[in-house]
């Protein structure tokens, strides 16, 4: 590791603030409820938080739709409650990191405003405008949420092109006056004293130069990682993030290494470091997101080294499991009834122990499961609700209870349940009716009764914080995959040039038993999430029970 930045030691808390903590009777989240939680976050022990959108919006997708990116939309409180969240995050060191979204904005954005029906609009040109062909859309692109990417305009007859949401216009980056309002945009917050942004779907800004048919996809080979994304993102970059000292966490849709090695190269001409998703579609059926299907084990592992062997020296990734866009991982990766402590403690451990930053997404510290919703009535977000409209009701390719089945494993609002603060009415998220039902297990599955036990996985993450910051090989060692065909196992080894890191992962119910090479000069447990293990001395020959993790320090 050639570089000394805080984030690389780091762990750094999402927050979705519509369901974080409501600090009246309103039944969203807000400012003043982040505030009242600020202790908890501390007694975690991460470093900074990211903020999903707070700007003003009207919420089409949940702040992904940005109306004013200067101003705080109501919901969540006024400049002044964020100002004090700034300072009271500040006072206990904990850094904020904000979200922006500058691939698309609102329909609801006076920009668009103006430009929508007005070929002379001096905002016409922000947006991506293009005559219809043959009558129809311009090209046969998908939007992300389902549905052609074209809007017609129709006083002008021209279409927009609009990625996801049709409320979500996309942004013409072409036209500098656009990047001059990004930049004025991220400088108005990092002035505020922000440290860092999230950079939402940032590699899909560059369109192409041409737009035309895709015969064989989506439209998503033209526009991911654009030609001129690169250029793009080191003008931002050395006019603001540089400048500033901002880390920097971009969003990367679909994309593949050569690129995130770009991105996040160690020169920091970009960005500090990317997300990427492909293991995350280690449960999708034939690439295809709305399919239910039991996670390839092999292929995740497979992916996990494909990245951290090529980012190693070269980039850097932030590590992940969940987000407000992906199910809970210990309902989709784990066992969320009967081994719901030990296998989130597990897959804690499977993605901390390599190297890069982790992010721990509201309420994965304490073990939260998907909602196991029953009625499509109780989903929210538009993808979910676009989605079961088009299959069940459209195109009739599945049933209403596959679609369910679907919508269970794969829906964002699983992640976007309130969070379990308490065994209290509704969870102690609001004093009002929650916005989204939360989970039916909010009695045992809260952070009161996580903080309220030893061995609870809160304390387990805290742990796992805390040895980031206090084992050097975690952060610098090189990545090696010790089972790859372990059909269960997830068994890789981190080494520097003074010390080896062995972790190992049972993903699976079944006991396993394994030999290890643990020779070296000290060897001894580090972290496990069985309460036997930590204070023995390790032993080559081990049976790993179910979902147990033991990771295994030797100095050489
Ligand atoms: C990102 C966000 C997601 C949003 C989309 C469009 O993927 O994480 O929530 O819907 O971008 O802005």
């Amino acid at each position: 590791m050639t570089n000394s930045e805080w984030w690389r030691t780091a762990t750094i808390y999402q927050i979705y603030p519509k369901s974080f903590c409501d600090s009246g009777n309103k039944g969203t989240g807000d400012i003043q409820g982040i505030i009242s939680k600020l202790d908890y976050l501390k007694k975690l022990g991460v470093d900074a938080l990211w903020l999903t959108p707070i700007y003003q919006s009207p919420m089409i997708d949940n702040g992904y739709d940005i109306a004013d990116y200067y101003s705080i939309n109501p919901d969540f409180g006024t400049m002044a409650d964020f100002d004090e969240l700034l300072e009271e995050a500040k006072s206990r060191n904990i850094r904020i990191i904000m979200d922006i979204v500058v691939n698309h904005t609102s329909t609801e954005h006076h920009w668009f405003k103006s430009a929508l029906g007005n070929k002379g609009s001096e905002y016409r040109d922000y947006y991506i405008w293009k005559d219809p062909v043959d009558g129809k859309a311009p090209t046969n692109w998908q939007s992300k949420f389902g549905g052609n990417a074209w809007a017609l305009d129709e006083v002008t007859n021209q279409y927009y092109l609009h990625l996801f949401a049709k409320e979500q216009a996309d942004l013409n980056w072409e036209n500098s006056k656009v990047r001059k309002e990004v930049k004025d945009i991220i400088s108005f917050w990092a002035e505020k004293g922000i440290d860092g942004f999230r950079l939402d779907v940032i590699n899909l800004i560059s369109k192409p130069n041409e737009f035309i048919n895709d015969e064989s996809g989506d439209g998503r080979r033209f526009y991911t990682d654009g030609p001129k994304a690169h250029q793009y993102l080191q003008e931002i970059s050395e006019a603001v993030f540089q400048k500033y000292g901002s880390v920097t966490v971009g969003e990367m849709s679909s994309t593949t290494l050569d690129h995130c090695q770009k991105y996040s190269a160690q020169d920091g001409k970009e960005l500090s470091m990317v997300f990427n998703f492909h293991h995350l579609k280690a449960d999708y059926k034939n690439g295809e997101k709305w399919t239910k299907a039991p996670f390839d084990f092999l292929s995740l592992k497979s992916i996990f080294n494909h990245w951290q062997t090529g980012l190693n020296g070269k980039g850097w990734g932030a590590l992940f499991w969940c987000n407000h866009d992906q199910p809970r991982v210990v309902s989709r990766l784990g066992n969320d009834e009967e081994y719901r402590e030990l296998s989130a403690k597990m897959l804690a451990s499977s993605v901390h122990m390599m190297q890069g930053t982790p992010y721990i997404y509201q309420g994965e510290e304490i073990g939260m499961t998907n909602p196991h919703y029953t009625s499509i009535d109780q989903y929210r977000d538009l993808e979910s609700t676009n989605m079961f409209d088009i299959m069940v009701n459209q195109e009739k390719s599945v049933s209403e209870s596959e679609m369910l089945d679907i919508l269970d494993q794969k829906s964002r609002d699983n992640s976007r349940t309130p969070m379990q603060w308490n065994g209290n009415d509704n969870a102690g998220f609001t004093l009002g009716t929650p916005w989204l039902s939360i989970a039916n297990n909010y009695q045992d599955v809260n952070a009161e009764n996580a903080v309220n036990d030893k061995n609870s996985v809160f304390y387990f993450y805290q742990k796992i914080i805390q040895l980031r910051k206090e084992i050097e090989v975690i952060t610098s060692g090189d990545y090696y995959d010790l089972m790859p065909e372990h059909k269960a196992l997830f068994c890789y080894q981190r080494e520097s040039s003074t010390h080896r890191l062995i972790a190992v992962h049972n993903f699976y119910a079944n006991e396993e038993s394994v030999s290890l090479d643990l020779k070296g000069e000290d060897v001894r447990y580090i972290l496990a999430n069985y309460g036997d293990v930590e204070f023995t001395q390790p032993q080559e020959g081990m049976i790993l029970r179910p979902y147990e993790c033991r990771v295994i320090l030797i100095q050489k």
